[in-house]
């Protein structure tokens, strides 16, 4: 029996008090629509369909190249009434599973489980117990079966007191519940088309309702508003962390650790406190990230250390590199083995060779560094112009001294002397020193001004 997910994605979310609609609300750095997206994904439905509604552009753009079917809720009048609007290209014959855009953390066995645990012809809904159930809907049961849900502006006190409440991810044929929603009716606290009404209607019409109790209450959480996004956030990194540790990633703290993305872990990966990882980043065996560093679609090379207080994005090193603290690699840079980039540095759009050393206060763009070079302190790179950018060149064993101003497009060749303090604008050839200062001279009994007494002084 084929498989339909709809997800319900429409409403606007106004207690997250943003401009930014709720679905779009990042977690872990990615849409909370991403997270329910890749769970329906993994579940091999042939139809995914979104229902949207709010800020609908952009998060149709958002999704496109993902291959799914989109249905438009215009105005928001419920959950029953957004789950419709994707009922005119679900085909008859159908299962549909419903899910909300705004449950970002199920995994898919819990929906693999529910789906094989629920008779072709039968409907399930997936429940929690919560020791706090409030604004969630609660669970009516009658002999095991669930006969209705009733939502929290509608429950008596009695009902409020019921602990099992509804998580919205619901399953069922899709004739029957195409016919259900048709039937929907509004007269209810918030004047809406509450989606939980098909219940009532199932157990009705002698349908059964199974409720499938979720194992897990963080996984079926619903993300309203902004605690709620970072209670979700720090359960998720917990996940993440713990998946990693199963690995043998070790953490100093793994409630200390943001993955905003995926990383990928080699053998005898050591991550100290308040690590930030966005994007793809790939760190290889035995790599040591010490404590407050940033970084963002980067490979690290197996045996690199990267010492504290660096800012590191688009960026490659090679195995046995050492960074920071306090350095910076901007996208394009390139280390290949046994690098060191010291405090302060900066490199961006660079290639550096084997061995090479850049230590103290430098910056290096759009540049490439042969092996065994030394870059000494205090060293730029002046690779703009004002209007362009131009490369430079440094040959293998070169040696920079301090404080060199490399004004590009400008070679230094292999082996290559730079004396400090130079400003060198045309290449310089390789095995000799090459300088450029003006000559230092010294004034005689010359005397440092005094201060003289002003106006109002
Ligand atoms: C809903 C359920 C409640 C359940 C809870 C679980 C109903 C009536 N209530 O309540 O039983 O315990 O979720 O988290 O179903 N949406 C639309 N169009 C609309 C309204 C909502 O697409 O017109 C979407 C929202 O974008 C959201 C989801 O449906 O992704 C749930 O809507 P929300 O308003 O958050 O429902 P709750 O009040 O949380
Ligand atoms: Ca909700």
């Amino acid at each position: 029996m084929g498989l339909s997910i709809v997800i319900l994605a429409a409403g606007q979310g106004t207690r997250m008090r943003s401009r930014l609609p709720k679905v779009m609300q990042p977690l872990a750095g990615r849409p909370l629509l991403r997270h329910v997206v890749d769970t329906a994904m993994s579940l091999a439905a042939g139809d995914v369909c979104i229902v949207y509604g709010h800020g609908g552009d952009r998060v149709k753009a958002a999704f496109a190249g993902d291959g799914l079917r989109w249905a438009l809720q215009a105005e928001q009048y419920g959950t029953g009434h957004a789950a419709q609007q994707a009922m005119p290209g679900t085909p008859d014959g159908n299962r549909v599973l419903i899910l909300f855009g705004d449950v970002p953390l199920l995994r898919p066995q819990t929906l693999e489980a529910l789906i094989a645990e629920t008779g072709v012809d039968e409907m399930s809904v997936l429940t929690v117990d919560l020791a706090d159930p409030t604004g969630y809907g609660r669970i009516l049961r009658s002999e095991g079966r669930v006969t209705g849900i009733v939502e929290q502006e509608d429950a008596t006190e009695v009902e409020r007191a019921i602990s099992e409440i509804n998580t919205g991810v619901m399953l069922c044929p899709a004739g029957r519940l195409k016919a259900w929603l048709a039937a929907l009716e509004s007269d209810n606290a918030q004047g809406e088309y509450y989606l939980t009404d098909v219940i009532t209607m199932a157990a009705a019409d002698g349908v059964i309702v199974n409720g499938i109790e979720a194992a897990d209450e963080e996984e079926v959480m619903g993300i309203n508003d902004k605690q709620q996004l970072a209670a979700a956030e720090r359960a998720l990194q917990a996940r993440l962390a713990d998946e990693l540790m199963r690995d043998g990633v070790g953490f100093a703290d793994p409630a200390r650790v943001d993955i905003r993305g995926k990383l990928t872990c080699g053998a005898d990966v050591f991550i100290d406190v308040n690590a930030v990882f966005e994007g793809d980043v790939t760190l290889g065996d035995g790599v040591r990230i010490e404590s407050n560093n940033l970084i963002r679609d980067s490979v690290i090379g197996a045996g690199t250390v990267i010492h504290p207080n660096c800012h590191i994005e688009g960026s490659r090193t090679g195995a046995d590199c050492e960074l920071g603290p306090f350095a910076r690699l901007r996208p394009g840079a390139e280390l290949a083995d046994k690098v060191k980039i010291g405090n302060f540095v900066e490199v961006k759009k660079s290639v550096i060779a084997d061995g090479s050393k850049v230590n103290h206060l430098t910056y290096i763009g759009d540049t490439d560094i042969g092996t065994g070079v030394n870059v000494g302190a205090g060293t730029i790179v002046c690779n703009y112009d004002g209007v362009n950018k131009h490369r430079t060149v440094i040959g293998d064993e070169a040696f920079i001294g301090s404080g060199v101003n490399l004004v590009a497009p400008v070679e230094v060749g292999r082996s290559a002397t730079i004396g400090a303090g130079s400003t060198i604008t045309r290449s310089a050839p390789e095995g000799d020193l090459t300088l450029e200062r003006s000559k230092q001279v010294t004034v005689k009994g010359w005397k440092r001004p005094v201060k003289q007494a002003g106006p109002g002084e």
